[in-house]
């Protein structure tokens, strides 16, 4: 099975933030889990780089905008590399491929008999480059939004609402979790949706439409259309090309709250226009707050660069983080100290403490070579049974999108590991004779373990089973495979203590 994964592409216009690290980490987090599944992944991101905010941002920073994008860009690409995800494609919709790719699916929004010229009048939020027709304030940035009076050309949303209304009702998984696809249902039942101005004649900073050089690409519809563009290659912008009919159908979308009405609004209405299949699912993920606001460039006491998270608690830790404290869709406070306090417990203390005493244990007693000798007792079996359960719950989680309960069921076997542990006591003497028993039985709770770690763990779990002398590559269906004999290495702690 083939599943493509995208990210939001990120507005090219400031430094990355712990914001878009989230939703980037969660995506690499499903591409793991599927990777283990034994199915084919891909997973894109990339950035924004046109827009009117981009164009005011590089002119008041002095830089010529080709170059401020390109800085941009690659802050965000170079943070992706640093943070260990796993990115197969990193889109800019400045290339020349995107730029084809967006005018395509353009063409087929004129064919459909879906374009048509007018004349915009309304408010405007350069933040979120979108328009408001209630209020004055931008309900994001709390900022004034700006009047704007263009000609512009339209796209005929208002002929979709029936439609989306059908199908979001109908594919109640389409957007994940409920509360969100709610949320859009009651917006279509209670709101009539008028027509989308998707072109911008007060910037030239973007993709010209075809045949009206005073106009540009709305800058949505130019990103959405990089979503296709990250399938293609550089000599086709076939939108029925081979690759988008392997990958499309399969599609999901991470993105953050903020974005919802773009993604499940606008796109699956521009992709029937196009004449394209709709992905199959969108994943909403909630805010990171500081202090309650919004983690966001344009609030610059909220940001954290989580650059300097990671000489604390290191890549695994940041991204178990992530996983465990925050429920899909919620918003969750940022705290340093919960996050320190996170790691302590769930990796110094529990998976690396037990590792520690494992693994001195079976180096000083049996030279690293521990062999199955003996019958199992009933809680040994019934300790590998929990590890099992666990992984099954991990496995569920993600299907279910609740990464947080597959986290959490990770670390709690990871404690009854620890306790079953703590009980056997296998450095005491008068348990010597069991001793080959309990450290083989630990050996293999550990190889289980780490293949749920490798999707909320990866450096960590890659670094255990290198430790118990297991191959690096995975496959889910080896969890509960025993092996006779294994050969553990010594090294130092698999995660030390954070003090912070
Ligand atoms: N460029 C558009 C997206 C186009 S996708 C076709 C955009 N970019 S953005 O830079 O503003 O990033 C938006 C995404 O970053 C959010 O949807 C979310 O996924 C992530 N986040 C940004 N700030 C965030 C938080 N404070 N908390 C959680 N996610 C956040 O919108």
């Amino acid at each position: 099975m083939k599943h493509y994964l995208t990210t939001p592409i990120y507005y090219a216009s400031g430094a990355p933030h712990l914001g878009h690290a989230y939703t980037t980490i969660l995506a690499d987090t499903y591409k793991r889990f599927w990777a283990l599944c034994g199915d084919e992944v891909r997973l894109v991101s990339g950035t924004d780089e046109h827009g009117q905010k981009i164009e005011r941002t590089a002119a008041a920073a002095g830089v010529p905008v080709t170059d401020f994008v390109a800085d941009r860009s690659k802050e965000f690409a170079r943070l992706w590399h640093e943070l260990g995800l796993d990115i197969d494609r990193f889109e800019r919709t400045t290339s020349k491929l995107h730029r084809g790719v967006a005018l395509a699916i353009w063409r087929r929004l004129v064919s459909a008999g879906d374009i048509y010229r007018g004349n915009y009048e309304g408010l405007y939020c350069v933040e979120c480059e979108q328009y408001f027709t209630e209020g004055d304030t931008c309900p994001v940035h709390r900022r004034a939004l700006e009047f704007s009076a263009e000609p512009a050309w339209f796209f005929r949303l208002s002929r979709y609402q029936q439609a989306l209304l059908d199908y979001i009702e109908r594919h109640p998984d389409f957007i994940s979790p409920r509360v969100r696809a709610n949320e859009v249902l009651s917006f279509l039942r209670e709101n009539a949706l008028r027509d989308l101005a998707v072109s911008r004649a007060s910037t030239s900073w973007g993709i010209p439409v075809p045949g009206d050089s005073s106009s540009v690409l709305y800058v949505w519809i130019d990103a959405l259309a990089s979503y296709l563009s990250a399938l293609l290659e550089e000599d086709t912008t076939d939108l029925d090309a081979p690759s988008v009919q392997a990958w499309w159908q399969n599609t999901r979308h991470f993105i953050g709250k903020d974005i919802l009405t773009f993604h499940a609004i606008y796109w699956p209405a521009l992709l029937w226009s196009a004449g394209l299949p709709l992905p199959r699912q969108i994943v909403v993920n909630g805010w990171l707050t500081v202090e309650g606001k919004k983690i966001s460039k344009s609030d610059p006491a909220t940001i954290v660069d989580p650059r300097t998270l990671l000489p604390l608690v290191g890549r695994d830790g940041l991204r178990l983080y992530f996983l465990r404290a925050v429920t899909l869709g919620q918003d969750v406070d940022f705290s340093r100290q919960r996050l320190i306090e996170l790691v302590n417990s769930d990796l110094a203390n529990n998976l690396g403490n037990l590792h520690a005493r494992f693994a001195t244990l079976a180096i000083r007693h049996f030279g690293g070579r521990l062999h199955c000798t003996g019958p199992l007792e009933t809680s040994d079996s019934e300790l590998l049974a929990v590890v099992q359960a666990a992984a099954n719950e991990v496995s569920d989680a993600f299907q279910t999108n609740a990464p947080a309960t597959g986290a959490r069921a990770f670390v709690l076997a990871c404690s009854a590991v620890n306790t079953w542990f703590q009980q056997q006591a296998p450095w005491q003497q008068e348990n010597q004779a069991r001793r080959p028993v309990v450290l083989w039985v630990t050996s293999q709770a550990l190889a289980d373990l780490s293949v749920p770690g490798l999707v909320f763990v990866p450096e960590l779990a890659g670094e255990l089973r290198r430790r118990l002398g297991l191959p690096e590559a995975a496959l889910w269906v080896d969890i509960g495979k025993r092996r006779e004999t294994l050969l553990v290495h010594d090294g130092p702690p698999l995660y030390p203590r954070v003090r912070g």
